[in-house]
C-alpha cells in the first residue's frame, strides 16, 4: 500500500504537529503544513523538518469561502488524500468540506458531544464534570458533529485550573491523534452513518 499525502493545518503552538511528526507513522507522508497564521509557532516547527509550508493568512480574505478556495488551489500539487487539523481554528464551511468529503479528521479537546466550540477544557470546569478528554473525528458541515474515531479521558482534579486540565488533555490528543491518521492511512476507518468502525 503507498503512502497517503497529509496535510496538516495549523493555527497556532503546534504541538499535535510535532506529536505526528515524532510518530513517525510509516504509511503517512506529510506533504505540506498549511496556516492562516504567518507568525505560528507551528509554521517553525515545520520549517525545522523541511516540509513544506503553505500559508494563507485568512485576514487577507473578506469571504470564508475565497479563503478556502485559496488553500484548495494551494494545496492542488499535493495530491492530499488527507486534511488533518491540528488546532486549526477556522470554522470550515461545506465548500471544503464537501472538496475533502470523508477525507479531513480534527482534534477537539473534549468529549464529543460535550463541550464543542471554544475553549472546551473551561466549558468542562465550569460545568463541573468528573472526566473529561479528547476527541479525533471527520469533519462534516457541523461545528465539531462528525463521526468520531478516537477518544481518551483526563480525570478532572479538585484543583485543576484551564491550563493543568488542557495539558492533561493535550498528553492524550498526542496519542490518539497519531494513532487516528495511521488508521486512516492504513485505510482502517469505515464510516457508517454516525459510526467510524475501525478494521482490526
Ligand atoms: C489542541 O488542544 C486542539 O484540541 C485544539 O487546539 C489545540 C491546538 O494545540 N483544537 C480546537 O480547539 C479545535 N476546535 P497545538 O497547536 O499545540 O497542537
Amino acid at each position: 500500500m503507498s503512502k497517503k499525502n497529509i496535510a496538516i493545518f495549523v493555527s497556532g503552538s503546534g504541538s499535535n504537529l510535532q506529536a505526528i511528526i515524532d510518530a513517525e507513522i510509516e504509511s503517512a507522508n506529510i506533504a505540506v503544513v498549511l496556516c492562516n497564521r504567518p507568525e505560528a509557532y507551528a509554521v517553525r516547527i515545520a520549517k525545522s523538518y523541511d516540509i513544506p509550508v503553505e500559508v494563507v493568512d485568512h485576514k487577507n480574505f473578506s469571504k470564508r469561502e475565497d479563503f478556502e478556495k485559496k488553500i484548495i488551489l494551494r494545496l492542488e500539487k499535493y495530491s492530499i488524500d488527507l486534511v488533518v487539523l491540528a488546532g486549526f481554528m477556522r470554522i470550515l464551511t461545506p465548500l471544503i468540506v464537501n472538496h475533502y468529503k470523508n477525507k479531513i479528521i480534527n482534534i477537539h479537546p473534549a468529549l464529543l458531544p460535550s463541550f464543542p466550540g471554544i475553549n472546551s477544557a473551561l466549558q468542562a470546569l465550569d460545568y463541573g464534570v468528573k472526566i473529561t478528554g479528547c476527541t479525533v473525528h471527520f469533519v462534516n458541515v457541523g461545528v465539531d458533529t462528525g463521526p468520531i474515531i478516537l477518544q481518551s479521558t483526563v480525570n478532572i482534579a479538585n484543583d485543576d485550573t484551564e491550563e493543568s486540565l488542557l495539558e492533561k488533555i493535550h498528553a492524550e490528543e498526542h496519542k490518539i491523534f497519531p494513532e487516528a491518521i495511521k488508521l486512516f492511512c492504513e485505510e482502517r476507518l469505515r464510516i457508517e452513518g454516525r459510526k467510524v468502525l475501525v478494521k482490526e
